[in-house]
């Protein structure tokens, strides 16, 4: 079992530092020679067929759910398509208005999950075609969709996800870029300008693991307490999320996720001495605002750790009472950086409490029942 977890302690730890090579894999044979372009022949998804999606639905659980939320901003952003996002639990009860020119994507690392592949069966039962993003080939999610899109993330053992969830970013990535290059909604400089930010991603994600003793400490001051929070707003929110899904998953302290300008209409009141906040500060249109929420939770007495991307260090230093710095990229493409410090803090945190960090209490890799 050492064997395979390659010197590392914990799977999770071994996935964690899998991400460069995932990033890597799942990019690769999808971007052009010159890598100018995105290359998703693959699909089989026909320009006519694009042209027609008046409407996108993301389905999804979990870790997989909180990907989507990424993928519903890169896809309004790169190909200004409306997207609804919707937990598959709850997607087939609420009579979502499926047409046939919805697109529905379901994303699953597993493949197998019960209630996404519940939600695939209710939209092409609508008439919608769905495209499916999914680590594993000859799933059954894989099986039954229209189109598919592999994550090559490689096999995922540890319960909490890591790898899969950034690849299934990475697969949001390329497949807004083509709709956009099909739709004409971003011009060909565009496109190149987010394929180059792309491909330094995987040597900014090893410049973070190098930081990791940073993050250790963080994690163990944090593993004394019983509540935090995580804020972010736009994207960062959707980051924070899963941040705080994957510590309350193996640390199981419990956390929160808040957009960080609806603090003040109502959680503000949990805020108290001590209290950590993580904040994720890498929008730069959002920068003033999240601060001025941050300058909030910090005059009730929380102690913030910021995470901020370079560049902004100097100015979100002073705001903050740790701050870890993420390399600068393109605003849409941060959540594949922001997150690698959530889920190390997490890591550490379960370790610090002794859990057991690949399979923690009451969870299952693949949740095959409704
Ligand atoms: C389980 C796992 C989660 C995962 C979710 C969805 O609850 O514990 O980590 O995010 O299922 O799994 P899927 O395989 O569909 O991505």
């Amino acid at each position: 079992v050492t064997a395979e977890k390659a010197g590392f302690d914990h799977f999770m730890l071994k996935e964690i530092h899998e991400q460069p090579k995932a990033y890597r894999d799942t990019m690769m044979s999808r971007v052009s020679e010159d890598g100018k372009s995105v290359d998703l022949k693959e699909l089989g998804m026909s320009s006519d067929y694009i042209k027609s999606i008046r409407k996108v639905q993301i389905v999804a659980c979990g870790t997989a759910f909180h990907a989507g939320l990424v993928g519903k901003t890169v896809i309004e952003t790169l190909a200004r398509i409306p997207v609804e996002t919707d937990v598959a639990s709850e997607y087939r009860y609420r009579s979502p208005i499926i047409t046939p020119d919805t697109l529905v994507i379901v994303v699953s690392q597993s493949g197998e999950t019960a209630d996404t592949l519940a939600a695939l069966r209710e939209a092409q039962r609508n008439g919608a075609k769905v495209l499916a993003i999914t680590n594993v080939v000859g799933s059954s999610v894989a099986r039954e969709a229209d189109f598919v899109l592999i994550t090559w993330a490689g096999l995922e053992i540890a319960v909490a996800s890591t790898k899969a969830y950034t690849s299934q970013l990475i697969a949001f990535y390329l497949f807004g870029l083509h709709l956009a290059s099909t739709l004409g909604t971003q011009n060909a400089s565009a496109v190149a300008e987010v394929i180059a930010a792309m491909h330094q991603l995987p040597d900014q994600v090893e410049s973070i693991l190098a930081k990791s003793d940073v993050l250790k400490k963080v994690a163990e001051s944090i593993s004394h307490h019983k509540h935090l929070f995580f804020i972010g707003r736009g994207i960062d929110y959707a980051v924070a999320q899963e941040g705080s899904l994957k510590l309350k998953e193996i640390s199981y302290i419990h956390s929160e996720a808040y957009a960080a300008g609806e603090l003040k209409h109502g959680t503000l009141a949990l805020i108290e001495e001590s209290i950590p906040v993580i904040a994720l500060v890498t929008q730069e249109e959002l920068y003033e605002k999240t601060l001025s929420n941050i300058k909030e939770v910090k005059a009730r007495g929380a102690h913030v750790l910021g995470v901020a991307n370079e560049g902004f260090e100097e100015e979100a230093g002073k705001s903050v009472d740790e701050l870890f710095v993420i390399p600068k990229t393109l605003p849409l493409l941060s959540p594949a950086l922001s997150v690698v410090p959530l889920q190390l803090i997490s890591y550490y945190a379960s370790l610090a409490l002794e859990h057991d960090v690949d399979k923690p209490r009451n969870l299952a890799k693949s949740v095959t029942v409704e």
